[in-house]
């Protein structure tokens, strides 16, 4: 997909979003673990550390990771639940899974979309998302999907941006990311699309409306948690 196709994929619906989305991820595969590093200061990695605590995992229970990309969120799963838990990753985009195996993240990875999940019902304890949701073309089918796959009792975390909720801090962040994401952007020559990051988090469901449509789904328990001043909102419910 040419970049200015790329470019827009935060402004797209549908069927053109998921392969817009897709296309972008698919093109900054390569750069992706250094550039999440360089944005977030490393702080990415504290953060999926708090999502997997809120889960309480047990050694031995089973886990997905939805949207996992490269798969960083291997790490502090198979940290909670032992060497020989069933721990999955699906992701749409190969060049992302492909820089993940090269890695060699201790998750089986393979290929899928969230609101498709090639993953047998009520197979896991637990379900990750890390940065994924904000991407999906529909977000309740992807909730939807993520019910399906968990066991009665099963537990579900997502991490994503989010717009701080005081005005001062929300327009200094938007200031910030908006020259910041597209500034490191083009010092890897891709501008574009680092331009999707704010995008779409401006885009993106409020904190309130993703816990309605946890609840709509069937999710219990549903809450989020602030990080970062409210840049960073961590979801989390059981079945
Ligand atoms: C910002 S990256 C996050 C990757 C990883 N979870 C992490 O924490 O670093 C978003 C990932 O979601 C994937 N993605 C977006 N929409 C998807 C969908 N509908 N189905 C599957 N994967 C999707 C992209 O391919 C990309 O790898």
């Amino acid at each position: 997909m040419e970049r200015a196709e790329t470019e827009h994929a935060w402004q797209a619906a549908g069927a053109e979003r998921r392969q817009a989305v897709q296309a972008l991820f698919g093109s900054i595969a390569a750069r992706y673990d250094l550039l999440n590093s360089a944005m977030s200061l490393r702080l990415h990695h504290r953060w999926r550390a708090e999502a997997v605590r809120l889960l309480r995992l047990s050694p031995g229970e089973s886990v997905a990771d939805v949207c996992c990309g490269t798969g960083d969120f291997a790490w502090p799963i198979r940290k909670a639940v032992g060497d020989s838990s069933k721990v999955v990753g699906i992701d749409f985009s190969l060049p992302m899974l492909e820089v993940g195996k090269c890695k060699a993240v201790p998750m089986t990875l393979g290929t899928g979309d969230a609101c498709a999940l090639p993953l047998a019902s009520a197979a896991f304890d637990a379900v990750t998302v890390g940065w994924g949701l904000r991407n999906v073309a529909d977000l309740e089918g992807a909730l939807a999907e993520i019910r399906r796959v968990l066991k009665p009792g099963g537990r579900f975390v997502s991490v994503d941006m989010a717009k701080p909720k005081n005005p001062i801090v929300r327009g200094s962040s938007r200031l910030v990311f908006s020259v910041l994401a597209p500034a490191l952007g083009t010092l890897f020559k891709r501008r574009d699309a680092y331009k999707y990051l704010p995008q779409s988090t401006e885009k993106f469901a409020s904190r309130d409306e993703q816990l309605a449509l946890m609840r709509k789904v069937g999710f219990k328990e549903a809450t989020y948690k602030d990080m970062l001043f409210g840049n960073i909102c961590i979801h989390w419910g059981r079945v």
